[in-house]
């Protein structure tokens, strides 16, 4: 699969490193733009490309958002038409300042970012686990009752199933939390479920 990241940090660069890995082509983006990130594609080897964000948006049929959750209003929305959009952001207020809606708990973030794309299929994942987790503890030759649970929300469900295809290929068990609402609630900061380290049994415990 074509794989756009945008966000070269913590996340994007495990992610990556992680897509590439699994067979995957991938073109990476940031805020400062491909110069600062020859070093990291080189890295990651392959056919890794260092991108400006709406190109690595256009290249993807899958995009991959790891910015702060602040910078999504920047993300230019044309450039992500039509494509599988997966929303790894959390809502600190500290880092992004407060949004109102969040607050009082009207609409989750997932649903802004979804908002602001317009024609995307976003997918809440990869959202839960911390980056050295994500980075260190796929196991794709384990059973998946042996993996750690990784979570999906959307409102989509063919894009639901692709990302949880991609969840899996890398390792972790895939589950699904719901619509993007419901579930993006149930993988929020401060849900059962929220940076914690789960099998699959004890994830859908902590979801029950
Ligand atoms: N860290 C974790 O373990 C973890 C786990 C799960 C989810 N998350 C969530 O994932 C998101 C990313 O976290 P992170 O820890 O990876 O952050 P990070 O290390 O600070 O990296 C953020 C990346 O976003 C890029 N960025 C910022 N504004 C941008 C813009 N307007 N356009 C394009 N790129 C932009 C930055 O570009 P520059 O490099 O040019 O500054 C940087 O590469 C956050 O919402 C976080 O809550 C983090």
């Amino acid at each position: 699969m074509k794989i756009g990241i945008i966000g070269s940090g913590r996340i994007g660069s495990t992610a990556a490193q992680l897509f590439a890995g699994a067979g995957h082509e991938v073109a990476i983006a940031n805020s400062r733009g491909p110069d600062s990130l020859q070093e990291q594609v080189a890295r990651i080897g392959g056919s890794a490309l260092a991108t400006t964000v709406e190109e690595a948006a256009a290249f993807g049929d899958l995009v991959l958002v790891a910015t702060p959750l602040k910078a999504v209003g920047d993300l230019p929305a044309a450039a992500f038409a039509g494509r599988i959009v997966v929303d790894a952001n959390n809502y600190y207020p500290g880092r992004d300042g407060a949004i109102e809606a969040l607050d009082e708990d009207r609409t989750t973030s997932s649903e802004l970012l979804a908002e602001h794309l317009g024609d995307a299929r976003v997918v809440k994942a990869f959202n839960t686990m911390h980056h050295a987790t994500l980075g260190s503890e796929g196991r794709p030759d384990a059973p998946r009752e042996e993996r750690l649970a990784m979570f999906v929300a959307a409102d989509d469900a063919e894009a639901k199933q692709t990302v949880s295809g991609l969840i899996e290929d890398l390792g972790f068990a895939a589950v699904d939390t719901g619509t993007l609402a419901d579930g993006g609630r149930r993988q929020q900061p401060g849900a059962a479920v929220y940076a914690k380290d789960l099998k699959l049994a004890d994830a859908e415990r902590a979801l029950a």
